[in-house]
């Protein structure tokens, strides 16, 4: 199929759960292969599976290795059980809302089938799961081919972090129109930046679209300014982990400022978001829970000790846009005005 086949983060393989480990890109290529829900939750925490979408499709499966192994035979027993496992697994990491939704999800198929025998429960959950890499993939595409309405052949466009096929069943959310560009024969000229301190823009974005024979110049963070003043980018589209109510935009740490520079240099700013990261009952941005990861990605990068001895760290995994910087927000419904996004169950 696409070049996103074979970088596929998640697999099911008959009775485990293979993740592309992320953190080992792009210079090897290794499956965790997992079968107890610890291991999903470890895998989630490590960043070695990671993405919102990603996330949201491990937490689907990581649940089902705990619920297969749950031994009670009545229907509360069981359920009880379910209810535990869903609540360890939400404690992996806090902010994509595509984890959340996910064991929702799940959990609420359990419900759905409660009157069957457990066995086929347990089944019912495995099957839900594949559901949501199946439609995960199918979102990815449509939001491309929505995404790509707003861009033209020739175009210079810059993104941050990895919303891509690394991050998603297929096509990533933002990068999904670069995918699609590529098999229209257009050529879109990507900047990747490098998103400090954990390199996904270096390390993955700037890998995968590279093997898919993709247009891609990486940039350092720091440089987005010079390329927007230099006119080398028309537009910007970056993923999301969680858009509130009213249209502000959580994402990989760094996203605020391009969006700001953005603004200032008259570029869109478009955000890539299938309703699975879309979280109406979060009000704003600064109502969504913000990650903050551990200070040795700073003053370790890469596993070399880049500052001094016991330095004071603050290391926010994500920021928030507020709406105002907002262009347009890309789903798999269409295009949204982000003041739009609270009426889009309508
Ligand atoms: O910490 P990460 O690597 O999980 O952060 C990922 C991002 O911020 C992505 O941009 C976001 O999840 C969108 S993925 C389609």
């Amino acid at each position: 199929m696409t070049a996103t086949t074979t970088l596929a983060p998640v697999k099911w393989e008959e009775d485990r759960l293979l993740l592309l480990d992320q953190t080992l890109l792009p210079t090897q290529t290794l499956y965790l292969d997992l079968t107890k829900i610890e291991e999903v939750w470890a895998a989630i925490r490590h960043l070695q599976v990671r993405g919102a979408p990603a996330i949201g499709m491990a937490a689907a499966y990581g649940l089902y290795l705990g619920i297969r192994e749950i031994e009670a035979t009545d229907f509360d027993a069981f359920w009880a059980q379910v209810e535990e496992k869903a609540s360890y697994l939400a404690t992996s990491r806090p902010t994509a809302v595509n984890l959340f939704w996910a064991i929702d999800r799940i959990k609420g198929r359990v419900q759905l089938e409660a009157a069957k025998p457990i066995s086929e429960i347990k089944q019912a959950v495995l099957d839900e799961a594949i559901e949501i890499q199946a439609e995960d993939e199918r979102v990815c595409r449509t939001i491309g081919e929505y995404a790509l309405t707003l861009l033209q052949d020739g175009m210079g466009v810059l993104t941050h972090c990895n919303p891509g096929a690394l991050a998603t069943a297929a096509y990533g959310t933002a990068t999904a129109p670069f995918y699609l560009a590529k098999e229209r024969g257009w050529d879109l000229k990507v900047f990747a930046d490098e998103t400090r301190p954990v390199l996904q823009g270096a390390r993955l974005t700037a890998y995968e679209l590279q093997q898919a024979g993709i247009d891609v110049t990486l940039i350092c963070d720091n440089m987005a300014a010079v390329v927007m003043a230099q006119k080398k980018v028309q537009a910007v589209i970056v993923g999301t982990d969680r858009v509130a109510a009213n249209g502000d935009v959580a994402n990989k740490i760094g996203t605020y400022g391009v969006a700001v520079l953005a603004q200032a240099h008259g570029i869109p700013f478009y955000v890539a978001a299938p309703l699975s990261s879309i979280d109406l009952e979060t009000p704003t941005g600064a109502d969504i829970p913000i990650e903050e990861r551990p200070a040795e990605e700073i003053t370790h990068g890469l596993g070399k000790q880049v500052a001094p001895d016991n330095i004071q760290v603050y290391n926010p995994a994500f920021d928030v846009t507020p709406a105002k910087y907002i262009t347009a927000i890309v789903t798999e419904k269409g295009i949204f005005k982000p003041e739009e996004i609270k009426d889009i169950q309508k």
